[in-house]
């Protein structure tokens, strides 16, 4: 595989990436985070059954960003990055590493613990002071809204710039999946349409994920340790 400044690379991550950074993935108990399943309080429906139960787990998964740092993996993709001309990083994760790490063209295909938003009103805001990390729920600044909502994508619901994507992912050279299980779509289609337009697919991941047999390399392994290795192999052909 070489690469060229002027490839076309879409790169896709997800939870495995951040695993070595110490954040849990989400299939690795059976889906159980805890002590509860992710889709009980990953839903719009559970933010309206039982809204305290939801913010409280989100708050503790906001709280967690200042106790992480990015690992080796989420660096060398800046590398990657400031390679390339035309670069994507999608990522799954809702969690800030990417960004702290450098990455700059970079979309939260799944929203961002960073920030919350108003359902009123549609603001979102950065939220990460003192006063937003609390049990309290955080109102609204702009409308009377009492209680913003994380800015993330629950299932059922439809994920960000799927446009800019799928943009993206239908004219790259190169793509490649990294700490992702394949289950969660649309995100987990995104492989089949790179390999529908030609492009050389390569996946990173701990275990083989259920679409292993459409990379044309899959690599097993930690990503802390591939990503940097394959990186910088890459760079230096
Ligand atoms: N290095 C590489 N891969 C790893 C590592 C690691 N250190 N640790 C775990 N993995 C792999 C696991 O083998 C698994 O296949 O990362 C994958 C993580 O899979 P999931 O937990 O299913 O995470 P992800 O694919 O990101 O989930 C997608 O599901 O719950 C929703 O919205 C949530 O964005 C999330 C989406």
């Amino acid at each position: 595989m070489m690469f060229q400044s002027n490839s076309r690379v879409v790169v896709l991550t997800g939870a495995g990436i951040s695993a070595e950074s110490g954040i849990r993935t989400f299939r690795a108990n059976d889906g159980v985070w805890e002590n509860h399943r992710i889709e009980d309080v990953a839903t719009p429906f559970a933010w309206e059954r039982d809204p305290k139960l939801v913010w409280e787990f989100y708050q503790g998964r906001r709280r967690q960003l200042l106790d992480v740092v990015p690992n080796s993996a989420h660096d060398a993709l800046v590398l990657l990055e400031n390679y390339l001309d035309e670069f994507l990083l999608i990522t799954q994760n809702v969690d800030d590493l990417h960004s702290r790490a450098g990455s700059k063209k970079l979309i939260h295909i799944h929203g961002e613990l960073r920030k919350l938003r108003c359902e009123t009103c549609g603001q979102v805001i950065e939220a990460m002071n003192d006063e937003h990390l609390q049990n309290q729920y955080v109102e609204c600044t702009q409308c009377t809204d009492k209680k913003l909502r994380p800015h993330i994508v629950w299932f059922h619901e439809m994920p960000f710039q799927m446009n800019e994507i799928y943009d993206a992912v239908g004219k790259c050279d190169v793509f490649i999946a990294i700490g992702t299980s394949g289950h969660v779509y649309p995100a987990a289609g995104l492989l089949s349409v790179a390999k529908d337009v030609g492009a050389y697919c390569i996946g990173i991941n701990l275990d083989p994920p259920e679409n292993v047999s459409l990379f044309d390399e899959f690599h097993q392994g930690l990503a802390g340790e591939l990503v940097p290795a394959l990186i910088s192999k890459w760079l230096n052909e």
